[in-house]
């Protein structure tokens, strides 16, 4: 025990990784080797193999006790029946009786080797694949830019305009967007700084960059929530599906062809898609940030995946049970991946909507920069809620359609 106690005050102080157990029973047992000499312990033979890349259980010993292992000569006697080895294995499976004078389950976690499994994974894939997809959706966007062009008011101005978004709703939007782009930004900076932009500038530069990037993060993200609650409220009514999306589906809401106008209502099926994304995805990004700005307080996977278990979804899919069991300093990492690759996905939509909200689309800005479109663009895109619009204003010419300036 008071050589536990003293490796783990080394391990503070050298600076060691914090881990998790794993469950000790996992970790299978040859037969093969003679282990007789060390008591059951590794041996010289078990670290070469090792580094041969031969299969070696990880714990010889799992689950003896050291103190009635068989005795050792030689250089191994200060520790009796037991070897460094035996430490460092009951601290990598979480099997040694570990005390610490504060913090909670995870201060007693010293060695989380899966924790390398996470590091590598953010440092390559994610980051690789991530840009890809990005990087990939701009590409799709020029092209399609290039081969369909902006898309036009096909038919003449009338040169009235029609109230789209009260300026409520346009606040909602606007911090949610401001928000959701300065995330996007800092977050970037923040996972791919060590890999470009130590490299390209130094380190002195990541430093000034990471610290107002996580400064920014943490605190913008209140904001994007606040602008995705009151999104929600303002906008779910119109966004329940309907038959006209079937229509408006059926012909590409009109994108990919000149002069074609779907019936739509408030909103086509096309930005009900881009609603559902933002709020879904988004709703689970700002969970996962959560779990991540108050770590190991809202631990969220282990309890997800014992109920994705129980859909059978995972083995449906192939892959097996997921782990129920997850220390601390797992659930933070799984919390990490799933924030990233959730926004990866999200800012490629939002991409795509700012595409479209812009250059994409002749009178689609006014919508979210005045708050007024023009009569026609409203006809062309969402002639249902003109015709209700107007059914309740009284007719266009009659009604409150105001002149353009
Ligand atoms: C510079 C960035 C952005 C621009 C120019 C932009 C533009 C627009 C415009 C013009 C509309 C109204 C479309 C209409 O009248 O039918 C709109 C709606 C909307 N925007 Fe944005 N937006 C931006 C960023 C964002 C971001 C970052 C988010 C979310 C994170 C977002 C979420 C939405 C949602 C949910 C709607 C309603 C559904 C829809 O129209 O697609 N926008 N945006």
């Amino acid at each position: 025990m008071a050589r536990i106690l003293l490796t783990l005050t080394l391990s503070f102080f050298l600076g060691l990784p914090l881990a998790a157990p794993l469950a000790a029973q996992e970790v299978a047992q040859t037969t093969e080797t003679d282990r007789s000499a060390t008591g059951g312990a590794q041996t010289l033979e078990d670290i070469m193999a090792r580094q041969r890349g031969e299969e070696v259980p990880d714990r010889a010993r799992d689950g003896d006790d050291p103190d009635s292992a068989g005795a050792v000569a030689g250089q191994l006697g200060t520790l009796g029946g037991s070897s460094d080895s035996d430490v460092w294995s009951a601290l990598r499976y979480g099997t040694a009786d570990v005390t610490v004078s504060s913090g909670g389950p995870e201060a007693r976690v010293l060695i989380q080797d899966r924790g390398m499994w996470w590091l590598q994974f953010r440092e390559g894939p994610l980051i690789t694949y991530g840009s890809w997809l990005l990087i990939g959706t701009l590409f799709a966007l020029a092209l399609f830019y290039l081969v369909r062009g902006k898309i036009m008011i096909d038919g003449e101005k009338t040169g009235r305009t029609v109230t789209r978004f009260k300026f409520i709703e346009r606040f909602a939007h606007w911090l949610m967007a401001g928000s959701f782009i300065l995330l996007g930004i800092t977050g970037l900076l923040v996972l791919v700084g060590r890999k470009v932009i130590i490299p390209t500038f130094g380190h002195e530069a990541f430093s000034t960059i990471a610290i107002a990037s996580k400064w920014v993060h943490n605190n913008v993200a209140w904001a994007f929530m606040l602008g995705l609650i009151l999104a929600f409220v303002f906008w779910v009514v119109h966004n329940i599906p309907n038959r006209t999306d079937l229509k408006w589906i059926k012909v590409g809401g009109g994108i990919f062809t000149e002069g074609v106008h779907p019936p739509a209502k408030k909103f086509n099926a096309g930005q009900k898609l881009i609603f559902w994304s933002v709020i879904i995805l988004g709703a689970s990004i700002s969970a996962s940030g959560l779990s991540l700005l108050f770590p190991f307080e809202l631990p969220m996977f282990a309890k997800t995946f014992a109920i994705l278990n129980q859909t059978g979804l995972p083995e449906l899919f192939g892959f097996g049970l997921l782990q129920e069991q997850l220390a601390p300093h797992e659930e933070m990492q799984y919390a990490q991946l799933w924030h990233a690759i959730v926004s990866f996905v999200l800012m490629a939509i939002i991409i795509a909507h700012i595409y479209i909200g812009s250059v994409g689309m002749e009178g689609a800005f006014d919508a979210m920069g005045s708050g007024e479109v023009e009569e026609q663009w409203a006809r062309e895109h969402h002639g249902l809620w003109l015709d209700e619009v107007q059914s309740k204003e009284g007719a266009p010419s009659s009604g409150k359609a105001k002149p353009a300036e």
